[in-house]
């Protein structure tokens, strides 16, 4: 396997919104981001990938682009851009930036070209279809709840909008769209960015024929995933992309894609094609959904995540690569949903940062995660920012759903749980913003901050720099095969990696009981050193029967030549 920097590198996510605001509007901004880059360099990250900036209407918070070759008024100018790629690489760090693609705002001005007439030179850079039978095209139903399509009046046409209606479906069959795409991937990589982060790109490719999907029993809409998921030419698409874009710089790609497969990542990130780096998959973030998808709440079983990650670790091995998360702008806070965020937020969080940056892959920190933020639980709907939220809510009460579940499936699941603000320090709206933030900042900030955690050597703030730091220092934590051990035990994740003869073995008690572990008859324990642990005074214990305590954690490195 070839050795490359986006290999050895760790991730941390922006989102620009929340992080830090300079000017006391509310909002976070470019220098407020530039204000804390000390911060991100000491944690020791590598690369900041920056949730979208560009001019936007701001329907959902920067995915719906009105131009992609500016930036968006509430963030700052492309001067402040400019200072912030300038003052990343003095710091010997990279940025990447998103991409979204597969759909642009309908306040692009191609959309409002578009919309104008059927034989509008823009028109087939979206996707129009004739109504059947007086209703829409197809069934599908959008990701942000509703029709998939969006009728117009002027022209008697619906679009496609595989997200909000303010977000239609870029055409890809069309070559010009594609070299306006290409041509503006050139300009920001022209400006000096490290990258790019991939939106949803897996749904680009749409079909030659757009038929119904099956909706479920009671349901007007249905998916179309199938559909439009990998579509026949995405892998030209993505081919098309690197050979005309991509191909000449030295950056890192990493695309979004709900529903990839092990054997389709494959494809997507093994080196001789030449599409993309790594992807982000989804099955591990979909265990804990029940059959009616997310909302529709169910505990996790450890052994589904075992069996999931492995085989994501097993089929990327020789060929590929894998990113690892468990946070981002979209998923609640994994602490929260994966741990205990209470009696022991800082050991759970401690023990699923472990599990995640000691297996194979690029992983990803998203901000507030190395400290052990925790999901929030407003009282009131209006308090909620999300259009996937307040869409669901407004869907659940027309259905008569209780209040009271709605809320619960919110609190679990809802993505704004990772949209409240950064918790810098114990002062007011946690020092993130002088004026009145957008969304409001989770009130346990006073026992929950980067300032404290920064002096607390026991925090998860040093914990996760620890984490880095290793893989920085041993190559088996980035380039070791993977195995899982214990696959069937139903409290512990247990791993080993093995590079040149040397093993690291991982040991994760996933719950808040106290457990054992019998060190394995195969590996020496004499040489065994203790290199992580979320416990102190671990090292002393003789290596035999382990007592591990509520979600502790250790990972031990077994040298050959010893
Ligand atoms: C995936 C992004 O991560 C999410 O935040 C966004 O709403 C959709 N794509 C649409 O762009």
């Amino acid at each position: 396997m070839d050795k490359t920097w986006w290999k050895e590198s760790v991730v941390y996510q922006i989102y620009p919104r929340s992080f830090m605001d300079s000017n006391g509007d509310g909002i976070g901004d470019l220098q407020g981001i530039i204000s804390r880059l000390d911060y991100l360099k000491n944690l020791g990250i590598d690369v900041i990938w920056l949730s979208p900036v560009y001019k936007s209407p701001n329907d959902d918070n920067g995915y719906d682009i009105s131009d992609y070759q500016d930036i968006m008024d509430e963030f700052g100018t492309m001067a402040d851009w400019e200072e912030l790629l300038d003052e990343v690489h003095k710091r010997g760090m990279k940025l990447i930036m998103d991409l979204v693609v597969n759909h642009s705002s309908d306040e692009h001005p191609w959309f409002a070209e578009a919309r104008k007439s059927k034989d509008n030179p823009y028109r087939d850079y979206y996707i129009w279809r004739e109504g059947k039978e007086g209703k829409e095209p197809t069934n599908w139903y959008s990701n942000f709840g509703g029709s998939a399509w969006e009728y117009d009046e002027a022209t008697g046409e619906y679009y496609l909008h595989l997200f909000s209606k303010k977000q239609p479906d870029l055409n890809w069959r069309n070559p010009k769209l594609r070299q306006e795409v290409y041509k503006m991937m050139k300009w920001w990589l022209d400006k000096g960015i490290d990258g790019f982060r991939m939106d949803v790109i897996n749904f680009i490719s749409k079909p030659d024929e757009f038929l119904d999907g099956v909706p479920k029993p009671g349901k007007k809409y249905a998916s179309g995933s199938q559909f439009y998921r990998n579509g026949l030419h995405i892998h030209d698409y993505l081919q098309e992309m690197n050979s005309e874009a991509l191909s000449s710089y030295d950056v890192m790609t990493v695309g979004e894609m709900p529903g990839v497969t092990p054997e389709l990542a494959q494809d997507y990130t093994s080196d001789e094609r030449n599409e993309l780096n790594m992807v982000f998959q989804f099955e591990h973030m979909g265990l804990d959904n029940g059959p009616n998808g997310k909302w529709d709440l169910k505990p996790l079983n450890l052994i589904d995540l075992k069996e999931n990650l492995t085989k994501w670790q097993i089929a990327l091995e020789e060929k590929g690569w894998n990113s690892l998360y468990f946070n981002n702008h979209d998923q609640p806070r994994a602490v929260s949903r994966f741990g205990d965020d209470k009696t022991y937020r800082v050991a759970s969080a401690k023990m699923l940062a472990t599990l995640l940056h000691m297996m194979k892959g690029t992983p990803y920190v998203y901000q507030g995660e190395e400290i052990g933020m925790t999901n929030i639980r407003f009282g009131d709907i209006e308090d909620y920012r999300d259009i996937e939220i307040m869409n669901f809510y407004q869907e659940q009460k027309e259905e008569g759903a209780p209040e009271e579940q709605i809320m619960e499936s919110i609190y679990v699941k809802g993505r704004d749980n990772s949209r409240t603000p950064m918790l810098w320090d114990g002062s007011p709206n946690a020092g993130f913003t002088s004026g009145t933030p957008w969304i409001k900042v989770n009130p346990n900030y006073k026992d929950v901050n980067a300032e404290d955690a920064q002096k607390d050597p026991g925090s998860v703030y040093h914990y996760y720099r620890k984490l880095i730091q290793l893989r920085k220092t041993h190559e088996i934590i980035v380039y070791g095969r993977y195995e899982l051990l214990l696959e069937a035990h139903p409290e512990l994740f247990v791993y080993k990696r093995t590079l040149n003869g040397d093993t690291l073995l991982v040991i994760c008690n996933f719950y808040g009981n106290e457990t054992e572990f019998e060190w394995p008859d195969h590996l020496p324990n004499s040489s065994a050193e203790l290199l992580i642990t979320n416990y102190e005074n671990n090292q002393s214990d003789k290596l035999g029967t382990i007592n591990l305590a509520p979600y502790e954690t250790r990972v031990y490195l077994i040298k050959s030549s010893c």
